[in-house]
Parts: structure tokens; C-alpha cells; sequence
């Protein structure tokens, strides 16, 4: 089979076309054979090398989320799933191939009125988005600033946050255009990445940005603000960052951290299920920012790293 794999960490150069021998499902894994793969920030992150500790090696095939037809079972899966189409989470790498092996546990039968670019553009980010939401003990009347929303997290935090009765839904992005894109999906304020514009402070910030800025949003929260970081596009905060909480000592602030893995396979299933039907429904956007063959998997990367991206791109075998 087609896949594409890191040969050499750093720019988009690096990711090639390679043939690689079709797996075969393990125990409780299923082979899936791909309508649509999602690239995701994250996936640009591991192809430049900064994402450490994971053990990613040169060969590595980048993507975490794929739907397809489920083609092959291994033992101890319900033969039952072959031939269904489904979303699947691949972990952290596997899905940039015409085919990838995923667990049991990690798929997720997608509508048919659901087309695949669009189960992978909401399987991974809805949740995201919604549990980051949740732990910011986000309540209908909050404000919520959304750090870095012009990507697939945020968009589907911008709507949820709006759906779920927020005051005021704040974005942080580059341009003015986006800016009215992200109004049309229910931000009422739109802020330059830097923080200009929009109220002082706000009750609930989910960050996907982190970087050196990361100080001053933490001055934006309100008194018993709730900030969520849940990710890292512009690379760590500062080693002191955490000194930007101290002169809101006495308003009570929190400063927390999400990742999607401390929420189970099974409690990820249950929004994301929700969240297909409502995007079938028309009540939830996914926004597909464009759809490339897999062998143009370098230039969605060059894409991304150009800032030209708004929402996901998706690539088909
Ligand atoms: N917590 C979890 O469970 C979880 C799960 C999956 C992924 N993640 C993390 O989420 C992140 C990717 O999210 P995503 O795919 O939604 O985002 P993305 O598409 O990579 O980027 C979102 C937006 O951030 C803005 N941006 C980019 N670089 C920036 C910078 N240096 N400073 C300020 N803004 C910048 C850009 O919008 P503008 O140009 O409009 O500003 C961009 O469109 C990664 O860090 C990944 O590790 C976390």
C-alpha cells in the first residue's frame, strides 16, 4: 500500500511516498482501508521534531485519525464490523496510508449522511473542544476567550461555547476575514493574536497556542477565571510563566491543562456520536479547509506551516 512517512524531521521536504506492506490486525485491532485522513497541528508538530519524549523515529507514518470501511478483523473483534465505515483513532501515527490499523476500541461507526472528510475533521477536535470546555467548568453566561481558533479545536470550541449559552465568545486570530468566518460560527469578538481587542478579562480561556504570550492571556482571566490549555502551537511558555498567576492571587484564577487521553475511549465515543449527528443535522459545522490526494501530503504540511489554513485539511488515498 501508499503511505507517507517522516524520512528526515524538519520541513515538509521530509515526508515521502513510500510503499509499505498492507498490516494485519492484531488482537483486538481492525484494519481499516481509507476514504479520508485528517491533518492535524499536531501531525505538523512531530514532522519539525519538536514533539519529544514519544520516541518518533525517521520511517514514522504521521496522522492520528482516519474513516474508511473496516477491511480486515483480528482476534477477538466482532467479525460483524467488516465492511462498516467508521471513524477511527489511529493514536499517534498510522493514518497518512491507504489503509491503517486502529483498536477495536477506537472506532466509531460514522452516519451515512456524514461524509468522511467530515467525520475526520470533527472525530478528534469535537471532543477535544468539548471536553476542554467541561474542565473549564464552563457554564451557560460565561465568557470564553478561545486562544487560537481558527484550527479545528477551536472552531468547534467557538460553537459549542456559543450553543452552550456563553455571554461572549472572544477569538484570538490573524486576520480580519478569518475574524468574520469565526462570527459566522458564533464568536462575538474577534482579538489579534496578540490579545488586542475585545473586554479585559474573561471567566474561561481555551488555549491551543501556549508560546511566550502565554503570560499575558493568563492576565486576561476574569476573578474565579478557569484558563484550559490544550495545546502547544507556538511551543512552550516561558519557565515562569506560572508568575503571571501570582498578582491574581487574591481573585482566585486556575491555570489547568486537558488532554484527550484522560477521557475514555468509550466517554469520547459518546460526545463524538452526538457530534456527528449534529453535524448531519446541520447544527454543527466541520470546516474542511481543503481536500488533497495523500501524495500531497508535503504540500498540505507546506500549507500549514504557511498560516494558510482554516479549519482542516484532509487527504484521500
Ligand atoms: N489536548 C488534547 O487532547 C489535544 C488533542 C489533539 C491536538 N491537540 C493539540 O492541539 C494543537 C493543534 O490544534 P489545531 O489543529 O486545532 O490547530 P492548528 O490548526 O494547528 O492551528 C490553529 C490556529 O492557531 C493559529 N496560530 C498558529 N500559529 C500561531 C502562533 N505562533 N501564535 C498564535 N496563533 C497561532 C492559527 O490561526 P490564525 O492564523 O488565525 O491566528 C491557526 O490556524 C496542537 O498543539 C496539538 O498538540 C491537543
Amino acid at each position: 500500500m501508499k503511505a507517507i512517512a517522516i524520512q528526515t524531521f524538519g520541513s515538509p521536504d521530509g515526508l515521502a511516498l513510500i510503499d509499505l506492506p498492507t498490516p494485519a490486525p492484531g488482537p483486538g485491532q481492525v484494519l481499516i482501508t481509507a476514504e479520508a485522513i485528517g491533518v492535524g497541528g499536531v501531525d505538523a508538530m512531530i514532522r519539525r521534531g519538536t514533539v519529544q519524549g514519544f520516541g518518533f523515529t525517521e520511517g514514522h507514518v504521521p496522522g492520528s485519525e482516519v474513516a474508511g470501511v473496516v477491511a480486515a478483523v483480528g482476534d477477538g473483534v466482532d467479525p460483524s464490523w467488516v465492511g462498516r465505515r467508521v471513524w477511527a483513532f489511529t493514536g499517534t501515527g498510522g493514518a497518512y496510508a491507504e489503509a491503517a490499523i486502529a483498536s477495536a476500541e477506537e472506532i466509531l461507526p460514522i452516519p451515512e449522511d456524514l461524509p468522511a472528510a467530515d467525520a475526520v475533521t470533527l472525530g478528534s477536535s469535537g471532543p477535544v473542544a468539548h471536553y476542554a470546555l467541561a474542565h473549564a467548568r464552563f457554564a451557560p453566561g460565561d465568557s470564553v476567550l478561545v486562544r487560537g481558533a481558527a484550527g479545528s479545536i477551536g472552531i468547534l470550541a467557538v460553537q459549542l461555547a456559543a450553543q452552550g449559552g456563553a455571554s461572549a465568545v472572544a477569538v484570538t486570530t490573524s486576520s480580519a476575514s478569518r475574524g468574520e468566518r469565526l462570527r459566522a460560527l458564533g464568536a462575538t469578538e474577534v482579538l489579534d493574536r496578540a490579545g488586542e481587542g475585545g473586554r479585559p478579562e474573561y471567566d474561561v480561556v481555551i488555549d491551543i497556542i501556549a508560546g511566550p504570550d502565554l503570560p499575558a492571556f493568563i492576565g486576561r482571566l476574569a476573578p474565579n477565571g478557569r484558563m484550559v490549555v490544550v495545546g502547544a502551537i507556538a511551543g512552550f511558555p516561558p519557565a515562569d510563566f506560572g508568575a503571571a498567576m501570582l498578582p491574581k492571587f487574591r481573585q482566585s484564577i486556575s491555570v489547568g491543562l486537558f488532554s484527550a487521553d484522560t477521557v475514555s475511549a468509550s466517554d469520547r465515543h459518546a460526545v463524538r456520536e452526538k457530534q456527528f449527528a449534529a453535524a448531519v443535522r446541520g447544527e454543527l459545522r466541520s470546516v474542511v479547509h481543503e481536500v488533497l490526494p495523500l501524495t500531497e501530503a508535503a504540500l498540505a504540511h507546506r500549507k500549514m506551516d504557511d498560516g494558510e489554513v482554516f479549519g482542516r485539511i484532509v487527504l484521500t488515498p
